[in-house]
């Protein structure tokens, strides 16, 4: 439909609302950079290495988040690492770098597999054949991967309580509604308004239980000897510049932020690697052999063995990467590729279309894991693979999620054969994550529960 016609916007409105995935244009997988109209903002969408190099990286002073994505991030996570700005950014980072530093990520391994572990003794009981949601299966386990790290066995008694709070807390801030689309402000109320303060509350009230019980624990334990959750460690970081620690508001703002953050991203990048290995004979093998040879060895720095599982998952996360878009907004005119950029422009950059675009990839729709293999990763281009986007605002939980979602992949292909059942359709769906719009239909048969 032509743009001046109403009936343009209010498809193209519907259609962004669903599945923005579905915008994409197949010009836009061919050109550098293309200017549309989206029904609140001109956009300029952005897959040329040097000019994403310009707004993430070179001028990205210049480049704000943008309100949208602010306002999906309000609720419950405004002092938070994903939303705060500037000075207060630059002091969460540094005080939040070393908990995501690989050498801390390391000392969670036997947290992640004790959680794959109780996965894996579930779907062994399922017996033979058993027809599984993995997409539903892997959020499970990633939010439990998550209660281990942060908390240790902090939630254990409230866990299915929590759980459930969790999911609503997710199904309300994931709905994008028109409202937000249109740039309505935050003050005007939302449907589910209600729902979502009654679940912040309770949240609220459960990290706060938690903070308490742990401050009287670690006035108790001497600062050599932390019990190194991932609480303890905000609760104990410092500003090295000020000295002072963070407010309680800023605790469990990023708390809640690592829970929003590294939940369905790392559970959608699972079951997108579950998929693909599905449909590949030959790299299940691999994965297969490679994951009976590490795991039986020890556990110390078993992630970083496992080179064939990891390529799949990094693969996996090119073709669907968990963030389909990142997007700012101009403060000031700059000029991208030979492009003006008015102030207040949005600038678009999506994962999605830069890890299929066909000047920067070989066979952009083909699965091939060994373009990630050591002795082939040098030649991915540095700004045509941003899962995690770049620059100073790249995903600080990057190395948790990779080590994470390789060791579960290992453990889970080795021990099960999963298969999609017969009659699933399997769609990339982009609401706040890029996941399989109706779930993953499998059949898990386990293959060794010895
Ligand atoms: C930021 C992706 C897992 C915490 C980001 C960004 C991306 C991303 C693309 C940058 C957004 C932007 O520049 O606008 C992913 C993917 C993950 C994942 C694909 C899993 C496969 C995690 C985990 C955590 C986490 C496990 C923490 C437990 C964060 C935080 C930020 C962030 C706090 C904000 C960083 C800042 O602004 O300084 N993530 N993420 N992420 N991620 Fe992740």
């Amino acid at each position: 439909l032509p743009p001046e016609s109403r009936l343009h916007w209010i498809r193209l409105l519907a259609t962004l609302k669903r599945n923005p995935l579905e915008c994409w244009r197949a010009e836009f997988f061919r050109e550098p950079i293309a200017r549309v109209r989206l029904p609140f903002a001109d956009a300029l969408l952005v897959h040329d290495p040097a000019a994403i190099r310009r707004v993430l990286i070179d001028n990205a002073g210049n480049y704000r988040k943008d309100p949208i994505q602010r306002r999906i991030l309000a609720n419950g996570l405004a002092d938070g690492l994903l939303s705060v700005e500037d000075a207060r950014w630059e002091a969460q980072r540094r005080m939040l770098a070393p908990l995501f530093a690989r050498r801390t990520v390391t000392t969670f391994t036997g947290a992640m597999l004790t959680a794959v572990d109780r996965l894996t003794e579930r779907w062994c009981n399922l017996g033979q054949g058993a027809a599984v949601d993995v997409a539903a299966e892997m959020a499970l386990l990633t939010l439990n991967v998550l209660a281990l790290t942060i908390f240790s066995d902090g939630i254990a008694g409230d866990y299915d309580e929590f759980r459930d709070a969790m999911n609503a807390y997710f199904a309300v801030i994931g709905r994008i509604g028109v409202l937000d689309l249109l740039g309505v402000p935050q003050s005007v109320p939302r449907p589910g308004g209600g729902r979502l303060r009654r679940t912040m509350t309770y949240f609220e009230g459960i990290i706060d239980r938690i903070i308490e019980a742990r401050r009287d624990r670690l006035a108790a334990t001497p600062a050599g000897e932390p019990p190194a959750d991932l609480l303890t460690l905000l609760l104990r970081a410092l500003d090295p510049s000020t000295g002072q620690s963070m407010s309680l508001t800023e605790v469990r703002s990023n708390i809640l932020t690592f829970l929003s953050a590294g939940h369905e991203t790392t559970a959608n990048a699972l079951s997108w690697s579950i998929f693909l290995l599905s449909q590949s004979s030959p790299w299940r093998a691999r994965v297969r052999e490679e994951a009976a040879r590490e795991l039986a060895g020890p556990v110390e720095g078993v992630a970083d063995r496992l080179v064939v599982t990891r390529a799949v998952v990094e693969e996996a996360l090119r073709l669907y990467p968990p963030i389909a878009a990142l997007s700012r907004m101009a403060k000031g005119p700059d000029r991208l590729g030979g492009v003006a950029v008015e102030p207040r422009t949005l600038i678009v950059i999506a994962p999605y279309v830069l890890h299929r675009h066909l000047l920067l990839w070989d066979q952009p729709g083909t699965f091939d894991p060994s373009r990630f293999l050591p002795e082939q990763r040098s030649r991915v281009g540095r700004f045509a693979y941003l899962p995690f986007g770049i620059g100073p605002r790249i995903c600080i939980g990057a190395s948790f999620a990779l080590q994470e979602a390789t060791i579960a992949l290992a453990a889970l292909t080795r021990r099960f054969e999963t298969e999609l059942l017969p009659d699933a359709k399997v769609w990339p769906s982009q609401k706040i994550t890029l996941r399989p719009e109706h779930g993953l239909p499998m059949r898990v048969t386990p293959r060794d529960c010895g």
